[in-house]
């Protein structure tokens, strides 16, 4: 194998950046030629592809976002589009490609391959966290701190104000984001889709809590929790306690941005190189993870379908903690 390619594909993950370059610096280590397709799939159909050296990647592990942009292609699922995006790749002689991001990313690559034989390494980069065969996909370190640290401004004012506040964050249809910066900004309760929504409960712990003259109160909601988002857990509440003062913070895409932590850094360096190295093995179709601290290899088909579940030991620490 003399050329690769690799492209950034779904929702943008602080840390994608750091990988990109860890793969160009990883093939070119390996005398590879490096090609980057720009705006995922789309970009492969249109032939958007330009050849990638060392310096193309210097100065940007710092930096969020991903400078291959990306997308989501309805092309990519016809037959034709797939075919545009082989003519693509054999105009430019590519014989592998790395494929950065999501569940979507990767069932779009294992169809691509059992159509054309071009294989494909994944790399799971993604916020939600919600990729089965990794301890942690690339940008939830960063999502989470994001998310931490715009907590601890809010109850700020929360205190001044005796408020309670209702923060949505994302996830999309896991709770991962919610459980983790739930508990580390010592929210008072935490709404994830993967456990039911008890609003009697929630009730009694509030009143509870401001028995004990906690004035503000911060709930995290994980926005596919199965109750609602922050509008819904909102209406419940106020009309429970009419003379509360709350209020919504809604986090959105600030949660997707920004200089990439340490540990995404890291990880997105390590999961670049290893996902070079596994083409270079002639082994395909997979994605590469870190779990317990060593690179492990999961089949798409795994890594797309298996429901991740929420640490039992983090649920258990989150309803102690807010006794
Ligand atoms: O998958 C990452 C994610 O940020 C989800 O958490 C969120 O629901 C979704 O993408 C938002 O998608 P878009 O950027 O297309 O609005």
């Amino acid at each position: 194998m003399k050329r690769i390619a690799i492209f950034t594909s779904g929702g943008d993950a602080p840390g994608m950046n750091a990988c990109i370059r860890a793969v160009v610096r990883t093939g070119l280590h390996h005398g590879l030629e490096v090609f980057g397709i720009y705006r995922g799939y789309q970009g492969m159909i249109e032939g958007d592809i330009v050849p990638l050296y060392s310096a193309s990647v210097s100065n940007i592990i710092q930096r969020g976002g991903t400078i291959l942009k990306s997308s989501r292609s309805a092309e990519f699922l016809t037959k034709e589009g797939r075919q545009k995006a082989m003519n693509a790749l054999q105009k430019y002689g590519i014989e592998g490609v790395v494929a950065m991001g999501g569940d979507g990313t990767f069932h779009g690559a294992s169809v691509f391959t059992s159509e054309h034989g071009v294989p494909f390494v994944g790399i799971p980069c993604t916020i939600d966290n919600d990729l089965y065969g990794t301890d942690f996909t690339i940008g939830y370190d960063t999502a989470i701190n994001t998310v931490v640290e715009a907590v601890d401004k809010i109850r700020d004012t929360a205190t001044s104000h005796n408020r309670l506040f209702i923060v949505e964050v994302m996830g999309r249809d896991a709770g991962f984001i919610a459980l983790r910066s739930g508990i580390a900004s010592g929210a008072d309760a935490i709404f994830v889709p993967e456990t039911q929504t008890d609003m009697n409960y929630v009730a009694k712990q509030l009143q509870r809590s401001w028995a004990r003259e906690r004035s503000s109160s911060i709930l995290i909601v994980a926005e596919g929790d199965e109750f609602g988002g922050a509008m819904e857990v909102h209406a419940e509440l106020q009309k429970r306690f009419p003379e509360k003062e709350m209020r919504i913070s809604i986090l959105g895409h600030l949660q997707r941005g920004g200089n990439p932590s340490c540990m995404d850094r890291v990880l997105a360096s390590r999961l670049g190189m290893a996902a070079v190295e596994t083409l270079l093995e002639d082994k395909h179709t997979v994605m590469v993870g870190l779990r317990h601290r060593d690179i492990t290899l999961t089949p798409f088909e795994s890594a797309v379908k298996h429901n991740l579940s929420l640490n039992p030991g983090l649920l258990k620490l989150a309803e102690t903690m807010v006794i």
